[in-house]
């Protein structure tokens, strides 16, 4: 068969390796970001340093994919002037940072993942991705499931938690959010890109890009489940991590990527780097160049340069030198192409952009329903003496700088709109039984307070029944490079507090926050706190609805907090320790204990810890039999009670302890998790079914297998207080 006629029976993706030139092939692994292609004064999103890259049009035109372009109209412009100026027609790739939804916001996905419920987290992705693909989108940088234990780093707010198996979980069901059954067939969703491989969370201090170091055993135990989950799951494209791992920068790091991700994996898709990583491999000081930062994330399987030139200017020259085999140059091109006619993109390169449809369904009422469900299920109760849920009729006096602000939307909100969100005042007002029952009042800045503020929080006050404070952070003050050494409110919202307190009125707070909070000042002071985080599109409607009491608060914490930040890093599936701290060690004056001289150990509010303007009870914990086989499944069973008077939502956690193994091992561990919505007096009987496969680990010499041996069994409704059981593994 002649060269053309078999050229002609290859797939596309095939046939235009065959036809392009070395330096196309560089050009296809190179995304810029929007303003390459903005006219100018266009929005676009820019997430990152802007450099002058000094690239001439002709690159821009042999570019293979670009970041932060939406706009269903914009883009068909840039998709076809792109198709007339590249010489062989391949289109371009549109990927942005569709992280908590695209016009319609949901919760900050460490709100998500305290809603414990991944099937609406996998609708919100569903809604973001439609919403995403009407506007000319092709992937989504989300999800993002790097485990954090430290919220002084802003970007806890993007995590679903301190879990490995809860993240798994929301992995999962984001990326079949995105992605759906048929990427293909299916232009309503968008490719998934989970980050940041890999854990990123770990930063040292909780500063953002700053050095990670972590045993293989510690790295694959608890920070890897959650990508290998998304990957299991079909994600298209994975992106690497600012940070080292073991010594060796995430973007350039063979092991990491080509051993692991790939070969052990068995992935498939596109990596992509994070921001200008692979040029940043110099500033680690793992290259001494960009040459040899672009030489060293090639052999590393590192498909798209983000936003630096790293890759176009050095990778001809090393595959002419031989520094790089042809064949890993075009097995990245092609791995870019395959995804490009997986989406479709080679028949039709404006896929799913529709400037009718985008019109129609942007913040639709069925859209912010999703929103404003799940900010409902996101928000936790911490602290309620019976305050709340508030009754109409009350006179409410609502202070704070969040009384009536839209900033609820959080980092990573790009096209949401500040303005548009449904505001904590207006929602309590239209709520009320009369709107006047809510009088509104800033009482302070978010690190400011006036006199004349003090003045207007205490004129609401007057004649108030009841003081709702809505406190927070600025949605600045977290997300990416949003580190924060104390991680307290801001001195000035303190001050309200204390001056709202001594009207001795109840005092109730709600706070909107992208990290676990010290809550010092706050939770010691305030008679009930709801802790709302950044709620999104929906939030004020959601938390005026839990306020009063026309929804019942469910949410239960997927990161501690802690009692201060010197607990930190704090979380609750820790290991014993040889001396772990025990109340009557410590009442005995044994000094020589795991403990501080100033703080308790325990974080001030555990891991899945919430409440509910009801209450649970549960009895009878019952396990099938007292050993378990290798090949057997343990039936565990107990009764969870309503008992108190108002239906309700119970996130019933099983916990496992396995005392003693070939390595250290937490001691707790969760495994499972059921959420029954039960009628005041209600009881159900639940069972979970427990399997050896579950108690799998990683042992010293980084084989996954389990130890026969006793193991503790924990039923709750939190990580800390739960009915126990024991079993042997056999
Ligand atoms: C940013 C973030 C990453 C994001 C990317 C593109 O630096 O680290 O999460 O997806 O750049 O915006």
């Amino acid at each position: 068969m002649s060269h053309s006629a078999a050229l002609e029976n290859e797939p596309l993706y095939r046939k235009y390796i065959k036809l392009m030139t070395l330096e196309e092939k560089a050009a296809q692994l190179l995304q810029l970001a929007a303003p390459f292609y903005d006219k100018p004064g266009d929005h676009s999103e820019v997430t990152g340093p802007m450099e002058e890259l000094g690239i001439d049009a002709a690159t821009v035109q042999n570019a293979g994919s670009v970041l932060g372009i939406s706009g269903a109209e914009k883009m068909i412009a840039v998709q076809q002037a792109h198709m007339e100026q590249n010489r062989l027609g391949i289109p371009l790739l549109f990927m942005a940072d569709i992280v908590h939804g695209f016009k319609t916001i949901f919760p900050i996905p460490l709100a998500i993942g305290c809603s414990w419920n991944p099937e609406l987290a996998e609708r919100s992705a569903q809604v973001a991705a439609y919403e995403a693909a009407v506007s000319g989108l092709h992937v989504t940088f989300a999800p993002m499931v790097d485990l954090v234990r430290d919220p002084r780093w802003g970007r806890v707010m993007e995590s679903t938690g301190e879990d490995p198996y809860l993240n798994a979980v929301f992995a999962r069901a984001f990326v079949e959010g995105f992605q759906g059954e048929d990427l293909s067939g299916d232009v309503k969703r968008v490719a998934a890109c989970v980050k940041h491989f890999a854990a990123y969370g770990l930063s040292e201090g909780g500063r953002d890009y700053n050095t990670v170091d972590l045993s293989e055993r510690q790295l694959r135990e608890y920070y890897l489940p959650a990508y290998k989950a998304a990957v299991d799951a079909g994600c298209e494209m994975v992106m690497t991590s600012f940070n080292t791992v073991d010594g060796i920068p995430a973007t350039g790091n063979r092991k990491l990527l080509r051993s692991l991700l790939r070969e052990e994996w068995g992935f498939e898709g596109v990596v992509i780097s994070d921001w200008a990583a692979i040029k940043e491999i110099v500033a680690h000081g793992a290259a001494g160049d960009e040459r040899e930062a672009a030489l060293k994330a090639m052999l590393a399987g590192v498909d798209i340069d983000m936003m630096t030139t790293s890759y176009i200017q050095h990778l001809p020259e090393l595959v002419r030198e031989g520094a790089i085999e042809q064949r890993m140059l075009d097995e990245a091109v092609l791995r870019i192409l395959k995804l490009k006619e997986k989406l479709g993109l080679f028949e039709n390169p404006l896929r799913g952009a529709d400037p009718a449809a985008e019109a129609e369904i942007m913040r639709c009422a069925e859209h912010r329903e999703v929103s404003r469900q799940l900010a409902e299920q996101s928000a936790v109760l911490l602290k309620n003496g019976g305050l709340l849920p508030l009754r109409q009729g009350q006179k409410i006096a609502l202070v704070g700088p969040f009384a009536d602000s839209g900033d609820i939307l959080g980092w990573w909100s790009w096209l949401g709109e500040t303005e548009t969100a449904v505001k904590l005042g207006t929602a309590m007002q239209q709520l009320a039984a009369e709107p006047a029952d809510v009088r509104i009042a800033e009482g302070c800045g978010i690190e400011s307070i006036t006199d004349a503020q003090k003045a207007a929080a205490l004129q609401a006050a007057e004649g108030a029944d009841v003081i709702v404070l809505a406190l927070g952070e600025a949605s600045h003050m977290s997300g990416e490079a949003g580190s924060r050494s104390d991680i307290r409110l801001p001195e000035a919202q303190l001050e309200l507090i204390r001056l709202m307190k001594e009207l001795g009125k109840p005092l109730a707070v709600v706070l909107f926050n992208g990290r676990p909070l010290d809550l010092h000042g706050v939770y010691d002071t305030a008679d009930a706190v709801l802790e709302a985080w950044y709620p999104g599109s929906e939030g004020g409607a959601a938390l005026a609805n839990l306020l009063y009491g026309a929804a019942n608060p469910s949410g239960r914490l997927s990161m501690s907090f802690p009692y201060t930040v010197g607990q930190v890093p704090v979380y609750y599936n820790h290991y014993s320790t040889g001396r772990p701290f025990s109340a009557e060690e410590q009442e005995k004056g044994n000094r020589y204990i795991s403990q501080y001289l100033d703080i308790p150990n325990d974080p001030l509010l555990p891991f899945g810890f919430g409440l509910s303007y009801t209450s649970y009870a549960y009895e009878g914990l019952q396990l099938s039999a007292q050993q378990l086989t290798a090949d057997g499944e343990l039936k565990v069973k107990v009764k969870v009670t309503n008992t108190g008077a108002m239906a309700g939502t119970e996130t019933l956690q099983l916990y496992v302890r396995d005392v003693a193994g070939e390595v250290v091992r937490p001691v707790r561990e969760l495994k499972a998790f059921r959420q029954v919505t039960l009628a005041p007096g209600e009881s159900r009987e639940v069972e979970f079914t427990l399997t050896e496969m579950q108690l799998r680990y990683h042992h010293s010499d980084l084989s996954v297998s389990s130890d026969p041996g006793a193991f503790r069994l924990y039923v709750g409704g939190n990580s800390r207080d739960a009915l126990e059981a024991e079993f042997r593994l056999v």
